[in-house]
């Protein structure tokens, strides 16, 4: 063993040889610790070579959890030696929906290890009577040194891990605290490689913090194969499990849940989940047909204008993007001639789903005119199109399966963009080619 020193920035990971005062990289101040670095040295290797036939299947076999949402954004179940990141805020339900893979993996015969570091084996005890768990097969084990952990692996001899979380794990010969990004490192590196070499397909979960000295899951994105985040707004019931990177799968997959007493349930058709047909009977509410990863959904935009006297109007939207917002209502001043000063004007994405899609700005722009008018669109007619500056209606991708998804849901008629030719869905398809028109079409 060859023993260096070298001084590691406790914010962000930055590492020089020499001690500085300041980070060049995240410029905070008197950040740098110092940290001895063992270098092993190896003997030359003989590399492995091999053809193209010599190579392992393809078609390896996946572990499948049989909660369809979860295998799905996993690219249709674990990968056996699968290194995957789980991060999100922290209470979004990473731990709960990790001792609900455990329990149905263990249904089906697998052997899980559960490393929790955040809660006390009797905490996970009466979560998981909560949850309605059994799990047979799965060991809780509260370590969190690394080295206690590869003896836990050992001793269990597991086909899937779960470290909940990174942020309490530690090597002890690094000099760090736990949730410091060099231990955050190692911690992965070292975790990673043990599971990969014996097969295991381990899940680390990470919060996602503010700034600060806890590092979170971007500092070891590049370390796994499967990058995760759960998502979801804090005083709603909606999760979102989203794949980021996936060496194993597509990353865009999403997986929906909904926060309940008993745990996490599948939201396996979000459709009924986002839309009331009773509150599309008011002004203000548009069905919007939305593509998320692979998945298509309606949603409701829904939008509220009231009158104010004061200088400046309020502007408030949720589940859209802010300035996309601005612009949609700066269209409708300059296009329909419509004066806002003096407008409140409120826009919301029913179900706590936020729309990052330009096909929303039709329903959204349609939603804010239905509200002004007071003119109600109806539960009968969906609307998907970007809008363009000069009040152009543009076309989205993806046309097809948002008219197919509104089909089976019951819309009679389509307000798009001028599709050119795709196929029918028998749902009527009014083509709008700028703002005016989808005006004059729907409230002429
Ligand atoms: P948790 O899984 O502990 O979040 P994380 O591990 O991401 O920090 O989720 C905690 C929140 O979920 C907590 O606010 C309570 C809520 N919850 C339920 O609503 N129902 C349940 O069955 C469980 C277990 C938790
Ligand atoms: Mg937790």
């Amino acid at each position: 063993m060859k023993k260096k020193n070298v001084f590691v920035c406790e914010i962000c990971g930055y590492t020089t040889p020499k001690w500085l005062g300041r980070c060049p990289r995240c410029e905070e101040w008197d950040t740098f610790r110092e940290m001895e670095v063992k270098k092993e040295e190896r003997a030359p290797k003989v590399p492995t070579i091999k053809r193209y036939s010599e190579l392992k299947g393809e078609a390896e076999e996946r572990i499948k959890t049989g909660i369809e949402e979860f295998d799905r954004v996993m690219g249709g179940g674990l990968v056996p030696g699968n290194q995957a990141l789980i991060g999100g805020e922290p209470g979004i339900g990473k731990s709960t929906l990790m001792l609900q893979v455990a329990d149905a993996l263990s249904r089906n015969g697998n052997t899980v290890l559960y490393v929790s570091g955040e809660e006390s084996l009797s905490q996970i005890g009466m979560r998981a009577k909560r949850i309605g768990f059994s799990g047979e097969n799965v060991f809780f084990s509260p370590e969190v040194e690394v080295e206690s952990i590869e003896e836990a692996i050992e001793k269990t001899g597991p086909s899937v891990a779960i470290f909940d979380s990174l942020q309490t794990m530690r090597i002890c010969e690094i000099p760090a605290l736990p949730g410091t990004p060099s231990q955050l490192k190692e911690v992965t590196q070292r975790l990673t490689k043990f599971c990969k070499s014996r097969n295991i397909s381990a899940f680390f979960l990470a919060h996602v913090t503010k700034e600060g000295i806890i590092a979170g899951p971007k500092l070891v994105e590049h370390i796994v194969d499967t990058v995760l985040y759960l998502e979801g707004e804090r005083n709603t019931s909606l999760r979102i499990l989203r794949s980021i990177k996936n060496r194993f799968g597509s990353t865009n997959e999403i997986g929906i849940f909904e926060m309940r007493e008993m745990g996490l349930e599948e939201v396996k058709n979000p459709s009924s989940f986002f839309i009331s047909e009773s509150t599309l009977e008011s002004p203000g509410s548009v069905a919007f047909p939305h593509i998320e990863g692979n998945r298509v959904f309606l949603l409701e935009v829904q939008a509220l204008t009231s009158y104010t006297p004061f200088g400046t109007p309020r502007r408030v939207s949720t589940g859209i993007d802010y300035n996309r917002a601005s612009i949609l209502l700066a269209i409708i001043e300059n296009k329909l001639g419509i004066d806002l000063r003096t407008k409140d004007v409120f826009i919301n994405v029913a179900g706590g789903i936020f729309v990052r899609d330009p096909s929303a700005d039709l329903p959204v722009f349609l939603s804010v005119l239905s509200s002004l008018k007071n003119k109600k669109i109806g539960p009968k007619i969906v609307a998907f199109g970007e809008i363009g500056l000069t009040g152009e209606v543009r076309r989205v991708t993806g046309a097809e399966r948002r008219l197919l998804e509104a089909k089976k849901l019951g819309f009679e008629i389509a307000v798009v963009p001028p599709l050119g030719k795709i196929k029918k869905y028998d749902i009527e398809l009014k083509e709008v080619k700028n703002v005016q028109e989808a005006v004059n079409l729907l409230f002429g």
